[in-house]
């Protein structure tokens, strides 16, 4: 017998980078989702294969033997998982051998919370399939703990949203509120395949920051008008105000460095098919942009990024956190 669960991914609407100095944010779960399919074993191996990626292979006694793919990345996107099982088996009191199963349709170190949507399917699968009891604040804890260790997640967005669904604002003192959304944000995602550094594009705009702080405090100033006034247009379903919205945020992170050029040949053809709005989404300095397209024009925007040389794909809130799909 076997479980499958799943965990959807997100996308900063408004506010990333801000959010680091003290500025909130808002993060929307999409209907992009990783599933785990967890199963029983005879013996004790932890066997895990990410159909997606190409990896394979088993943890037994605390060491990692490769099956399939790389041994590096198959450690680096297997350890929080590992991790995860860990702490289930934990609250359980006995080991197990499982077999667990990982597809995702959410692309990897793209800025779109692939790894925390990943272990969080896991942790529901294995909870349900050892009938331990885990709340959704367990698999938030559970997640943000084995992210932490690995990955080094101080903001816990990526968690928070992968366990929950929907809609959330975050600021750094106060932490996660629930947003009510009217609207279900029709997106286009477009993934400049370039890979990126979170770390490294964070310190970009701390240098900035520090070297003109006169010139940066106004810029973060404004970063919070963006998203107190974003709250109100979500409550409102007015989709104008949010294109119009997500086009003065996108011009704020140019300020502070972190587009590129990926990005704004993605964000200019997004807004030449007839976007209402465009931005990058996360880090920046590749990974993904969004754009805001009322549904008439979601297939021109879609081509139009294509067109450019992006990866795109519709997308649009859920309000579905992570979930048992079925045995
Ligand atoms: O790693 P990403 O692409 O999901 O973006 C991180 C968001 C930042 O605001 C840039 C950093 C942070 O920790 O909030």
């Amino acid at each position: 017998m076997g479980v499958v669960a799943s965990a959807p991914a997100k996308v900063i609407l408004f506010g990333e980078h801000f959010v680091v100095y003290g500025e909130p944010a808002v993060v929307l779960a999409i209907d992009r989702r990783a599933y785990a399919k967890v199963e029983n074993r005879d013996d004790k191996r932890l066997y895990l294969r990410s159909v997606d990626l190409g990896l394979a292979g088993y943890f037994e006694n605390g060491a990692f033997k490769i099956e399939q793919g790389d041994l590096r990345e198959a450690i680096m996107r297997f350890e929080p998982v590992r991790l995860a099982v860990e702490k289930i088996l934990e609250k359980r009191g006995k080991k197990e051998g499982l077999n667990i199963e990982i597809n995702s349709t959410v692309p990897v170190a793209a800025g779109l919370g692939s790894s925390a949507a990943v272990v969080a399917a896991v942790t529901t699968a294995v909870g349900a399939l050892l009938g331990v009891k885990v709340s959704k604040e367990d698999i938030f804890r559970i997640t943000y703990e084995s992210e932490k260790i690995v990955h080094g997640t101080p903001s816990g967005i990526d968690p928070t949203i992968s366990t929950f669904g929907g809609a959330l604002i975050f600021q750094m003192d106060t932490g996660f509120k629930a947003l009510e959304v009217k609207t279900d944000v029709p997106l286009v995602i477009g993934n400049t395949g370039i890979e990126r550094s979170t770390r490294f594009q964070v310190e970009k705009v701390r240098e900035v920051r520090e070297r003109y702080p006169q010139v940066a405090d106004p810029i973060m100033r404004a970063a919070r008008e963006i998203v107190l006034r974003a709250i109100e247009a979500l409550k409102e379903n007015d989709l104008k105000t949010l294109g119009e919205l997500m086009n003065i945020n996108h011009a704020l992170l140019y300020a502070v460095g972190v587009s590129d050029e990926s990005l704004e040949w993605l964000i200019n053809a997004a807004r030449t098919a007839g976007a209402l709005g465009a931005k990058l989404t996360g880090a920046g300095g590749g990974g993904c942009m969004i754009a805001l397209a009322r549904n008439e024009k979601l297939a021109q925007v879609l081509e139009s990024i294509q067109r450019a040389g992006g990866r795109p794909f519709a997308a649009k809130k859920t309000d579905e956190g992570a979930k048992v799909e079925g045995t």
